[in-house]
């Protein structure tokens, strides 16, 4: 850490007026621990991965039916990895819960089922990158660590007065803010710094009257708040294009196969699907990347899905089988059914399209 909290009166003071402005308007989350009272690691690790690609309002029901499920650790690190996958639906990326199902694995088994208290230590761990590292290291172990997300830095850039942008500015962002965060209170600090950027430093029109840290922000000294953060200019997202294929037996069953363990959806379950491509595939394509040579037709339409870096538009091929059912790699499943497997979202819409194209 580039300097030491205290350095000057400024900032002591304004320590002061930030982590009392935390005790008396935070908000209550259930993975905050009563205050004064240190919270479970655990539970904060699993509000953090959770938090990574969902609200806060979105993810306190899923938080807490997740912790009813596997209250510990250990429960966790026990449980199929399906069950985990099925019970991430709607929370983004698989990847991530496939980490976090192999991350409760190994503190289980390598650290006696102590999380380690240091952000070095944590880095190592399956899915725990620079932000969450600090995130549990302050929370959980009130660690002197700067956990920057988009609220934070926010929070920072304006203090600062910082106009570049922000992704070259992390270092000296890590450093201010490690001015605010002193040792005795370091998690409640940083958690105050959060909360401060998800509630009165709004991104449009904050609210600098009732700031605890306003005398010390440049950028409404300087009349800037509405510049800082400056906007990364908006990339434009790629289109990608698939098939996948609604293959259904004579009984009504329907083939689904699981995903390659590497790649977007990698180990869910979802109808057979071609590789990604930057135009739509033509017909003959289809037809020679099928899973089983068949009288294949499109569904009129296409299904659209948006992942973070690219947009996905699919069409649906639907065929039809005799009696004798190939030996194809995958299950046979009644659509009704589907509930069961852990399907991605995208999947869920590709099959509702099958099937509304069916009663058709
Ligand atoms: N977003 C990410 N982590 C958070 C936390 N601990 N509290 C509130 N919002 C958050």
């Amino acid at each position: 850490m580039a300097r030491r909290s205290g350095e000057s009166p400024i900032h002591r003071q304004a320590i002061r007026s930030l982590l009392r402005w935390y005790d008396r308007h935070r908000r209550d989350l259930p993975w905050r621990g009563r205050r004064g009272e240190r919270p479970d690691p655990y539970r904060v690790w699993l509000s953090e991965i959770m938090l990574q690609q969902t609200t806060v309002t979105a993810v306190v029901p899923r938080y807490r039916r997740f912790l009813d499920r596997w209250p510990t650790i250990e429960a966790l690190a026990g449980a199929p990895l399906d069950d985990v996958l099925h019970e991430w639906q709607g929370l983004g990326y698989y990847a991530r819960a496939r980490n976090l199902h192999r991350c409760a694995q190994v503190v289980v088994h390598e650290w006696r089922g102590k999380f380690p208290a240091t952000e070095h230590a944590l880095l190592t761990l399956p899915g725990i990158g620079a932000y969450t590292a600090a995130a549990v290291a302050a929370f959980a172990f009130n660690r002197r660590a700067v956990p920057l997300d988009a609220n934070v830095e926010r929070v920072v850039a304006r203090l600062m007065a910082l106009e570049e942008p922000l992704a070259t500015s992390r270092p000296a962002m890590t450093a201010f803010a490690s001015t605010l965060i002193p040792s005795r209170r370091a998690g409640d600090a940083a958690q105050a710094l959060m909360e401060l950027g998800a509630t009165v430093c709004a991104i449009r029109r904050p609210q600098c009257l009732i700031c605890p840290l306003a005398d010390l922000c440049r950028a409404r000294a300087r009349k800037m708040t509405d510049r800082i953060p400056a906007k990364a200019p908006r990339a434009v997202t790629p289109l990608r294009h698939a098939a996948v294929y609604w293959l259904e037996q004579g009984d009504g069953r329907v083939l689904l196969r699981r995903r390659p363990e590497d790649g977007l959806f990698g180990g869910m379950m979802g109808l057979p699907m071609t590789a990604w491509a930057e135009s739509p595939w033509p017909e003959s394509a289809v037809r020679r990347s099928a899973p089983w040579k068949a009288t294949w037709k499109a569904v009129p339409g296409t299904v659209t899905w948006g992942v973070t870096h690219f947009r996905i538009a699919l069409t649906v091929y639907r065929a039809r089988l005799g009696k004798e059912p190939p030996d194809l790699v995958g299950v046979w499943a009644d659509p009704g059914d589907f509930g069961g497997y852990a399907l991605p979202t995208m999947m869920k819409k590709a099959v509702r399209h099958a099937l509304t194209a069916k009663a058709s």
